[in-house]
């Protein structure tokens, strides 16, 4: 039996809670797609290209399995075009869980077939938020222990941040 999994978020950028999450589902599922919400509502940093390359590009070394995908929709839709039975999400505090109870019970009711699985990112990622991180950024603090090196990279060029040496 193949395990196949989607783990839909805005990675707005992807940070490092992200990148940990897909890490160690990586080793779980025998594929995982990274989806990514294109929502036209919200008005993104990177666009629905740059999000999906800056992650094609932090994820490179999880191995073929892994793959990104953009999506607009429903998850649980993207989930059933992949042939997806589990919805990967990371938990990083007890603040998350609510509204990723509500999500999970959501996309259960659309879809029974699917399950979400939670992940608990690393304790050294707890307090990493794609919104913090931009923040930090604008203001010029330093963001490389927050996301992935290509994403530091890209946000230096976006917000004119980087380390302060
Ligand atoms: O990174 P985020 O913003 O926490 O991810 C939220 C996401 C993309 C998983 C959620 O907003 C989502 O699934 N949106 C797609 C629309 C959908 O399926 N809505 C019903 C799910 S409750």
């Amino acid at each position: 039996m193949t395990r196949v999994a989607v783990f839909p978020g805005s990675f707005d950028p992807m940070t490092n809670a992200h990148l940990d999450v897909a890490r160690r589902a990586s080793g779980l599922f025998d594929r995982l797609i990274i989806g990514v919400l294109d929502n036209p509502k919200k008005a993104p940093l990177f666009g629905i290209d740059e999000r999906t390359a800056l992650i094609a590009r932090s994820v490179a070394d999880l191995g073929s399995h892994v793959s990104v995908d953009a999506f607009d929709g429903l998850t649980v839709e993207f989930a059933r075009r992949h042939g997806a039975g589990f919805i990967v999400r990371g938990l990083r505090a007890v603040s998350d869980f609510e509204a990723e109870l509500q999500m999970a019970l959501t996309n259960r009711k659309l879809a029974p077939e699917v399950d979400t699985t939670f992940l608990m990112t690393a304790l050294e990622y707890g307090y990493v938020s794609s919104s913090l991180t931009k923040e930090v950024a604008r203001f010029g603090g330093d963001i490389t222990a927050m996301v992935p090196p290509p994403v530091a990279e890209a946000l230096a060029e976006r917000l004119g941040a980087g380390p302060r040496v």
